[in-house]
Formats: C-alpha cells, sequence, structure tokens
C-alpha cells in the first residue's frame, strides 16, 4: 500500500497535490513519501517478528537520497552499502556504523581502511582474495574486522538476467562447493573475525521458492562449518523481494516471507541480517514528469514526456514496466508509445500502452520509482540530474536540487593546450 491516490480528480502524494510540486519545483521530480516508506518499514519489521536476533539493513544502493535514509534510519534499520560514498551516506543520515555492513566484490583498499576506521559493523566478504587483504589491511591497524564470507549458492532466482546473483557464473560470492575450505582459510587469519556467512541471489524475486532454496543451502553449510569447529554467530540473508509494478501484480507479501524465513531458520541459533531495497522504497515514490507534445504515429501516437532514459533507466536497460498514469485524469483513455526526449531508441518507456489520454503540457507519473529510480539517473544527452522531493502530511520538501546541465559543464575545463 502506497500514499498516492487521486483526491478530487487530481492525484496526491499524501496530502499535496502533484501539481504543487510540479509547479515549486518543476518537472521531472521524483516524489517519495514519508508515509510509505514508513510503512514498509514496519511491516517488512513485523513480518519478522518471529525473529529473534535480527538486524534489518536497507539496501542504500536502492535509494540514497539523506532524507529517505534519515526517515528509514529512524526507523531502526541499519544500512546495506556497497561502496564507500553509500557508507558516507548513512552515516551523515545518523545511521550507527556498528548498524552498517559493507557489501560488493570490488572493494578497494581505501574503502576498507575507510569502513574500519568508521568502525562499520560488518564486512560481507566475497572472495579468499578480498577475505586476505581486508585481514592483512586490519592486522596492520591492530583491528579486527567483524565478517562472513558471501556464498553463491548456485541457485538461479528466476528473475532478470541482469539482476540475479546467485548462479555460479555470476560473479558474486565464493562457489558453495569451496566454502567450506576457503572459510577454514580466511577464519585462520588475523585482522578478521569470520562469524557467518552472506547469501543475496537477487532482486524483484516474485517467488520464495529460489530463496528458500538458497537458505536451505545455506542452513547446511552453517551445519558444516560447525561441525569443523567455526563459530558461526551471524547470517546475512541479503534482500531480493519483489514488489508488483503492475496494478493488480501479486507478490509475495513481507509476511510470507517473514513466515518462510523463520521456519526455514529455526534453530540455527545465530543473529539474520536482512539486506531489503525495493520492498522498502520502490512504492514509496513516483517520477513526475510534463508531456512535452504528442506526436501522430504510424501506429500509435507518441506521448513524449520531459522524463528520460537518463532519469529512470529501468526501462531501457531492463526492458522493466512502470505504470503510467495521468496526474489529472479525466476518464479518457488512448493507447500510445511513451517516450522521452533523448536521441536513441532504446528511451522509450513503454510501447503500444493502453494508458489515460494525455495532451501536451498534462503531467503524469511513472509508478513504483521509489527504488532504482533517481540513484540510477545520469545526464546523458546534458540532460542534468533529476531533483527529488519528500512529502510528509501536507508538506514537502526538496531533498536532492536539480543539477542543471550547466553545473556539470561547470566541472569540466579545457586542458590550456587546446585553447
Ligand atoms: N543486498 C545486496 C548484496 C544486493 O546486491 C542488493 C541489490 C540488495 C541487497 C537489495 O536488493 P533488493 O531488496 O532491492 O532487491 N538496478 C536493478 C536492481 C539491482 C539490485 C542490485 N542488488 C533494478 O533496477 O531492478
Amino acid at each position: 500500500m502506497d500514499h498516492f491516490a487521486i483526491t478530487n480528480g487530481v492525484m496526491h502524494a499524501e496530502d499535496v497535490p502533484l501539481p504543487q510540486i510540479a509547479e515549486a519545483v518543476g518537472t521531472p521530480v521524483y516524489v517519495y513519501s514519508r508515509a510509505t516508506l514508513e510503512r514498509h518499514a514496519r511491516v517488512f519489521r513485523e513480518a519478522l517478528e518471529a525473529v529473534p536476533d535480527k538486524l534489518i539493513a536497507f539496501a542504500v544502493k536502492s535509494n540514497p537520497n539523506l532524507a529517505v535514509l534519515k526517515v528509514l534510519g529512524r526507523q531502526g534499520m541499519g544500512a546495506d552499502v556497497v561502496s564507500v560514498g553509500e557508507m558516507r551516506r548513512a552515516l551523515a543520515a545518523g545511521i550507527a556504523p556498528d548498524m552498517i555492513v559493507f557489501s560488493g566484490v570490488g572493494k578497494t583498499t581505501a574503502e576498507m581502511i575507510a569502513a574500519l576506521d568508521a568502525g562499520i559493523g560488518q564486512f560481507n566478504i566475497e572472495s579468499e582474495e578480498e577475505g586476505i587483504e581486508l585481514a592483512a589491511i586490519a592486522a596492520a591497524k591492530g583491528k579486527v574486522a567483524q565478517c562472513t564470507l558471501r556464498i553463491n549458492p548456485d541457485v538461479d532466482a528466476g528473475t532478470h538476467d541482469k539482476i540475479s546473483t546467485g548462479k555460479a557464473d555470476n560473479k558474486f560470492g565464493v562457489p558453495i562447493s569451496e566454502a567450506g575450505q576457503i572459510f577454514g582459510k580466511l577464519a585462520g587469519l588475523p585482522g578478521v573475525n569470520l562469524r557467518g556467512v552472506a547469501v543475496h541471489i537477487g532482486s524483484q524475486l516474485a517467488d520464495l521458492a529460489p530463496l528458500e532454496a538458497a537458505f536451505e543451502k545455506l542452513g547446511a553449510l552453517v551445519k558444516a562449518l560447525r561441525g569443523a569447529g567455526h563459530v558461526i554467530t551471524h547470517v546475512d540473508l541479503g534482500g531480493g523481494l519483489g514488489v508488483p509494478y503492475r496494478i493488480g501484480e501479486v507478490l509475495p507479501a513481507p509476511a510470507e516471507y517473514g513466515a518462510m524465513v523463520a521456519r526455514v531458520t529455526h534453530g540455527w541459533g545465530v543473529k539474520l541480517i536482512f539486506e531489503p531495497g525495493r520492498v522498502i522504497a520502490g512504492n514509496a515514490g513516483v517520477l513526475l514528469t510534463r508531456v512535452v507534445r504528442v506526436k501522430r504515429g504510424i501506429n500509435d501516437p507518441f506521448v513524449i514526456v520531459d522524463a528520460a532514459m537518463n532519469d529512470l533507466a529501468r526501462p531501457a536497460l531492463y526492458g522493466a514496466y512502470h505504470h503510467f498514469e495521468a496526474v489529472a485524469p479525466s476518464g479518457a483513455r488512448m493507447t500510445a508509445n511513451i517516450v522521452g526526449p533523448i536521441c536513441e531508441t532504446g528511451d522509450t518507456f513503454a510501447m503500444g500502452r493502453e494508458c489515460d489520454k494525455l495532451e501536451a503540457g498534462d503531467l503524469a507519473v511513472f509508478r513504483t520509482a521509489g527504488a532504482y529510480g533517481a540513484t540510477m539517473a545520469s545526464s546523458y544527452n546534458s540532460r542534468g540530474f533529476v531533483a527529488e522531493v519528500l512529502v510528509d502530511g501536507d508538506k514537502f520538501a526538496v531533498v536532492a536540487d536539480r543539477i542543471e546541465a550547466g553545473a556539470i559543464m561547470d566541472a569540466e575545463r579545457v586542458p590550456e593546450w587546446l585553447i
């Protein structure tokens, strides 16, 4: 459930009519709802009530906006980060270092040092090589890095190939077949306290079965590791729960996920870490856009909006569906191709989509844009970076300025020898 709805013929974010935001901030603009973020955080937490010892670490990559992190931090969430940039954001938002976990296959030396200095709670080590380097860095500093070893369970998550992470040929984690041996090697090193294992098999999962299969494999591994004399106190189950993008689409609810987790992990006797991103932020945001013009087409008309693939990359990158609707629907419908202004055909949000009838100047939204939306924006076609707004009841604030194309150009230099 979200807080974007039509009231008196106009879509509101909570109590704020979207045209008011478009007027004040311009378009395109991402609009987030605080009440929705808080609701999703609460629902996820309640779904895991049966898990006694846990940390829910929001996947910062899904929406790294400082204000969003502040809202979620206040809900008791930690942070799952994959770069020093994300770590700094989480810290700046007031999330305690010990509630931050650092994932990612390519942590640089500088990042490991920064994370150790910040005192983050956990490193999810993704390879033997990384573990050896981290151990050396930590030992040289006289520190002990708290770690889990990320396992690649070779489970097909059944999601889009580009966001699937748990198959044997994906770059993530260590092969489960070698996990025992690598764990043994790393656990013996000074500088690390290898206290558990981690898994994340992919994103936008529409089915709990692959997750369950991965967790079962992890449970067996925990047993085997304990059998080999290791002390296992932490297991990180990653994120991945999908959200409905289409009206009426039904996905596993957080409560079903929570029940499955409680059942599978019963008796493990560990602290469980969760890294949800999309399920928290996805439906808490929309991308508000204005129709530039409607162009006649051979088949369907092209509704050309002022948002483009640089603002919302998911349709171009993954062929993703984002529900599109008018802010002030007249009731009339049309079938249209919905496109942005960027000069490539990939800048297409939908072809032959049945939607509200729209004309030049009308406002519309792409829904479910709160996760992997603004965070994946670029300045392609020198369009600048999209602005972000957070709504709270009847008030709203710009939480990320629009970075105009001119400001990006200002950061560029023509060398003297070219002038
Ligand atoms: N933990 C790890 C280690 C991850 O790699 C990810 C996402 C998450 C947690 C959060 O997963 P979530 O709960 O949000 O599914 N840009 C793509 C999604 C990429 C996800 C990458 N990893 C998209 O727009 O669909």
